[in-house]
């Protein structure tokens, strides 16, 4: 979260004031404006507020149909909720390497393929957009669908397209780390009416035929799910953090291709699938080797840090997943499911050497949106 201030406290007083904090109310309906706010700004057809990124991506996977019997391809390089809302939804995440890029390699999605796969999450780490040209007609070729976890990438784009929208689905996520945060939150997109219809039924189970008319218009029919259910405080921060999310990325954008041209005389920047559309979070020096690039981070200071340095965003750290305990019980864990067992991958013997090698010889530099051209200067110059 970049900015946050008056604005997000006079909206949260008013709800407070107005003594409506549920999410189905006839006073400020916060909940129902960010999604109208969301639909209108993304250029997308349903929106759906929930608690995280996290409800965001399993209400997805769940609207979309996947479930025991099904692989997901995930990439080797995310925070582990991606790996772990495929097992939420009861079926089998299948690691694959990333590329340059810092995200999946396309290539690597192919040779993962089975007659099982059927979706590929990309992620848009650090607010870099995936290449989405590729895995479209991989896609397209095989007949999987695509779920976009932008949820480190809110109001990014590639080639124009808001992230999250381009695939079947998207997840957002509003949490502390975010671009814009709600403390906690995220949320899904979609032009999908089904996607939209399973994921609403999903997220809010056992009130969605309680409070309000939410079922009306929707075919689907009820089944049981969880408890993602947003309310009217986080709504309101988020309702003015989505006013402002169009600048922040401006001046993030701004601020990371001015630090670029001050570095890239003398360091090598990581490549990107769009740059236009990149977020300006996170400028990637790549170095020959760890210790040139850690010498670079000390140099440095604050502010940055070696991506390999960032535990459960890599694959080897994902203890749940590689020693295969995906649920509270046995009998609930779709690693053990007679349906799935057979093609449970051997996580532990998987090595990803493009994730481990890359992200141990990158420093990332955490861009500010707020800094001047003279505090770019000064950190540029401890390392020129
Ligand atoms: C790439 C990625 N996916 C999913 C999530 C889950 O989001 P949340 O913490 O809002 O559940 C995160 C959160 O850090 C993330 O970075």
């Amino acid at each position: 979260m970049y900015r946050i201030g008056k604005e997000e406290i006079e909206e949260v007083a008013k709800v407070i004031e107005s003594k409506n904090l549920f999410k189905i109310n006839d006073a400020l309906h916060e909940t129902e404006i960010c999604e109208e706010m969301m639909r209108k700004q993304f250029n997308v057809k349903r929106s759906l507020l929930v608690t995280s990124g996290f409800a965001a991506l399993t209400s997805a996977l769940v609207g979309m149909g996947i479930g025991p019997g099904d692989e997901v391809i995930v990439p080797a390089y995310t925070y582990i909720a991606t790996a772990m809302a495929v097992v939420a939804a009861g079926a089998i995440p299948v690691i694959a390497d990333i590329d340059e890029t810092y995200t999946i390699d396309p290539c690597k999605i192919e040779e993962k393929i089975t007659p099982r796969t059927k979706a590929v999450i990309p992620v848009h780490i650090q607010g870099f957009p995936c290449d989405l040209d590729a895995i479209g007609k991989l896609a397209d070729k095989y007949g999987f669908q695509i779920l976009e976890d932008a949820c480190q990438a809110d109001g990014g784009s590639f080639h124009g397209r808001r992230l999250g929208t381009i695939g079947a689905a998207g997840a957002l996520s509003f949490n502390q780390f975010k671009i814009i945060s709600a403390g906690e939150g995220g949320a899904l997109l979609t032009d999908d009416d089904r996607i939209y219809e399973r994921a609403l039924i999903y997220h809010d189970a056992s009130a969605i035929a309680f409070f309000g008319n939410q079922l009306d218009g929707i075919s689907e029919p009820q089944f049981c799910g969880s408890e993602f259910r947003t309310n009217e405080i986080a709504a309101a921060v988020l309702h003015r953090q989505l006013e402002k999310l169009d600048g922040i990325l401006a001046d993030l954008r701004k601020n990371k291709a001015y630090l670029t041209g001050l570095l890239k005389k003398k360091y090598k920047i990581g490549a990107s699938n769009d740059l236009e559309g990149d977020c300006g979070t996170t400028l990637p020096v790549v170095f020959e080797n760890e210790a040139e690039a850690r010498a670079f981070a000390a140099k440095v200071g604050t502010g940055n840090y070696l991506p390999i340095d960032t535990g459960k965003h890599i694959y080897t750290h994902w203890t749940a997943i590689l020693e295969q305990r995906g649920a509270l019980h046995p009998l609930l864990d779709p690693f053990k499911f007679p349906v799935n067992a057979p093609f449970v991958p051997d996580y532990k013997s998987q090595v990803f050497p493009v994730t481990l090698d890359l992200l141990a010889r990158t420093d990332f530099l955490l861009v500010s949106p707020d800094w001047t051209e003279e505090q770019m200067q000064k950190i540029a110059y401890t390392v020129l």
